[in-house]
């Protein structure tokens, strides 16, 4: 009996003293330069210090990384336990760069500005247990690993899109998103906030875009074209609802860049006023998916009105540089257009000197394009536009979305304008992500898998010297066939993990082994953050393999899977 009891006390004592083991160094996107040292700074407890130097908003990401601290462990970052974690501003570091020095006394962290700042936190919460992305007390081993990073991306754009029209996602869905682009550190959201099928910026002049553009009486089924569920669908965002977005994602290292699409995809618009299409109407926001031959009149002075309206009340919300005004799919091949029989899109041409043509419906976009660039630029922002817009003359000074294969972007480039890749066959993310697509959610088409998304190399084919046009890449979200936000991660995650390397590592510094080993702790931080993601890298194919799971078996699967150094 006393025997037994001895042992017991020297089990305990044991397991008291046995060593904590650092979370496996899984950090994605892979930091550029990192060297693993021997040992461990327990972060329990740590005092959080910021240089006086340090920003607001670089501040506040320390303090909310300071929170986050204090919830998982339990304990505030006062001081009471060993060390420090020093935030340092550097000054001799770019923007987006920043140096994480661990040792077993401490950590220092240095950024010159709030960008480096939210990257090297998100560093350091991927070196802890996936629980950190969570909001409850979890009991783990909370030390980071003694290691030496210098961490910068290789593009400076990279961005997430959004397609809110086709199925609305709420504010606080949004903002969930968004952060999940921060956790990858993601820097650019390109929200699509109008289509034929809903729009969704409050436009205090024009508030019928939102009484009635707003709304849809039903949705198509599937791709049964001539039907319809019947159900009304919409929304939209105020105009203080998006500024809640943009300060939100400003605090994350985030610009939102807003989309009007034009003169295409603009029936919403249309419905609800009228008079703005060559025809007159009556218009009705669409309840199917496609291209749509109605569009905006170019030839109607009124239009012009509209637009500027519209960007003025836009440019009042979204501080970005880079606006972006659409600008694709105006022509379907299989329909008459109506700006070939409309008298003021004629009187325009001819006023123009365009010639009767196949190419005369690009040089009239061109105008209608370079009207709103030169608006746009003479209140100090630039236009983005799809890859559509360079068809014909595009005036100088455009970014193009290079998003019909890389061929566009190539050209673009070569042309001597800037270009963001979001090419379909690699970035659009509402592609089945396998094979056996009886087994997925239905999907609009396409088959996008994990790896695929990975091995996209933006620079392949390019004219050279022309690659330093190449401002980053993009993935797209568009949600004709996603209606819930379960359905939306699953369709994001971990394909955005992807993507956030080829947007952030070197090209040599991919390793598609090395990355896939690191899912299992990135989707355990979406297991704590409640985000879905589809597992068919593993075999595990369709939306109810892998539900988000419940706090109690977060606590089983952290259990299950113990972190090994
Ligand atoms: C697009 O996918 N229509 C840009
Ligand atoms: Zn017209």
């Amino acid at each position: 009996m006393k025997k037994s009891i001895v042992i017991l006390a020297a089990m305990a004592l044991l397991a008291g003293c046995a060593k904590p083991q650092p979370q496996a160094f899984q950090v994605i996107p892979m930091p550029a330069d990192v060297t693993v040292n021997e040992g461990y700074f327990p972060v329990t407890g740590a005092a959080i210090a910021c240089d006086e130097n340090m920003d607001e908003l670089s501040v506040k990401a320390v303090n909310r990384f300071a929170d986050a601290l204090k919830i998982v462990t339990g304990k505030a970052c006062d001081g009471k336990g060993k060390g420090e974690i020093r935030f340092v501003v550097n000054p001799n570091l770019a923007a987006e760069q920043y140096a994480i020095n661990v040792t077993k006394d401490g950590a220092t962290v240095e950024a010159s500005a709030l960008n480096g700042f939210v990257y090297a936190i998100e560093t350091l919460k991927q070196m802890l247990p996936a629980a950190i992305y969570g909001d409850k007390k979890v009991k783990a081993d909370w030390v980071l690993p003694c290691v030496s990073i210098l961490d910068q991306p290789r593009f400076a754009y990279r961005g997430m899109h959004l397609d809110p029209c086709r199925h609305f996602f709420s504010i606080e869905e949004t903002k969930k998103y968004l952060d999940v682009m921060t956790a990858y550190k993601l820097n650019r959201f390109h929200w699509h906030l109008t289509e034929d099928q809903g729009w969704r910026m409050e436009v205090k002049k024009y508030p019928k875009l939102t009484e009635i553009g707003a709304w849809r009486d039903g949705t198509v089924i599937k791709k049964d074209w001539d039907s319809n569920d019947g159900i009304r669908h919409g929304g939209f965002y105020t105009q203080e609802e998006m500024k809640e977005i943009v300060a939100y994602a400003a605090e994350r290292g985030i610009t939102v860049i807003p989309e009007i699409d034009l003169p295409g995809h603009m029936i919403a618009a249309l419905a609800s006023y009228p008079e703005l299409g060559c025809t007159g109407g009556p218009y009705s926001v669409w309840t199917r998916w496609g291209v749509s031959e109605q569009i905006l009149c170019a030839g109607n002075e009124q239009v012009y009105t509209f637009l500027e309206d519209v960007f003025t009340e836009l440019m009042d919300i979204f501080p970005s540089e880079y606006i972006h005004i659409g600008g694709d799919e105006c022509f379907p091949r299989d329909k008459a257009l109506p700006w070939d029989s409309c008298p003021k899109c004629a009187a325009l041409m001819k006023k123009l000197g365009i010639k009767k043509g196949p190419d005369a419906k690009h040089y009239l976009q061109n105008y209608v394009t370079a009207r709103v660039q030169k608006f746009l630029n003479d209140n100090g922002r630039k236009i983005i536009g799809w890859d559509e817009i360079l068809e014909g003359d595009l005036a100088e000074g455009a970014t193009v979305m290079s998003w019909r294969g890389t061929k566009g972007g190539i050209k673009a480039a070569a042309k001597g304008f800037d270009v963001v890749m979001t090419p379909t066959d690699y970035a659009y993310f509402d592609y089945y992500q396998s094979k056996e697509r009886d087994k997925e959610p239905f999907a609009i088409g396409g088959y996008l898998p994990l790896e695929k998304v990975y091995g996209y190399e933006p620079f392949d084919g390019m004219v050279a010297g022309s690659e330093d046009h190449i401002l980053g890449v993009q993935a797209n979200m568009w949600t004709e066939y996603i209606a819930t936000p379960e359905h939306l991660e699953y369709m994001l995650m971990p394909r955005m993990c992807a993507m956030s390397e080829v947007q952030w590592c070197a090209a040599d510094a991919k390793d598609y082994e090395r990355f896939t080993a690191s899912l299992e702790h990135t989707l355990g931080m979406m297991d704590a953050m409640g985000v879905n993601y589809c597992l068919d890298y593993k075999g595990l194919i369709g939306l109810d393999r892998q539900p988000a799971r419940t706090e109690e078996e977060l606590e089983e699967y952290l259990k299950e899977n113990p972190r090994s150094w």
